[in-house]
């Protein structure tokens, strides 16, 4: 497993100087994601983990240095939806076990605080192991996700900043509001 996130890490290291977290450069950094969770020794090393990256119970990330590039594992229960949020960065989620209903929500204002915020869903699809999907650049890196099919979905995320230490916004359609959110409150 140590060799497979070194490997991973380098060759994330490698696009970034290439490309940056351009569309190209996170589309190939996805790409490095799906081999990275289909990687036997990865597959190999799964933990069961407790509660989900909302609650605040998770293991410390794989990876992560002053750049603020960070590799944590996930799981997402199928008891209920995560809130609407985003992370401020950048991210690469990659299933590896279960399956994942996995929402793409954009905001549609100018702003990227919390406030008055307004967001839409624009699609939602069921990720499988070995699917991957982007997160883009804030302010439009908002999403939800859920276990499906009553059973918890594990996976990799690749934040290009340190997503554990950034205050999240947890967004409320319905009223209109974003509010602000530090890692492992609710
Ligand atoms: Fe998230």
């Amino acid at each position: 497993m140590d060799d497979a996130v070194h490997d991973f890490i380098g060759d994330v290291k490698r696009i970034l100087a290439e490309d940056g977290p351009s569309e190209s450069g996170l589309d190939r950094i996805a790409a490095r994601m799906r081999a990275f969770v289909r990687h036997p020794d990865v597959l190999a090393a799964h933990e069961e983990l407790k509660g989900n990256v909302h609650t605040g119970r998770q293991s410390a990330p794989l990876y992560t240095d002053e750049t603020g590039l960070t590799l944590v594992r996930g799981r997402f229960g199928p008891e209920a939806m995560t809130p609407i949020h985003n992370h401020g960065s950048w991210g690469v989620v990659g299933v590896y076990r279960g399956r994942d209903r996995y929402q793409v929500w954009r905001r549609l204002d100018a702003g990227d605080q919390p406030g008055a915020a307004r967001v839409e869903l624009v699609e939602e699809r069921i990720m499988g192991p070995g699917d991957v999907a982007v997160l883009p650049p804030p302010p439009q890196d908002v999403h939800a996700q859920q276990g499906a099919d009553g059973e918890a979905a594990y996976e990799f995320v690749l934040f290009g900043k340190n997503a554990m230490v950034l205050p999240r916004l947890y967004f409320d359609p319905a009223h209109g509001t974003a509010r602000e959110v530090m890692p492992g409150q609710r």
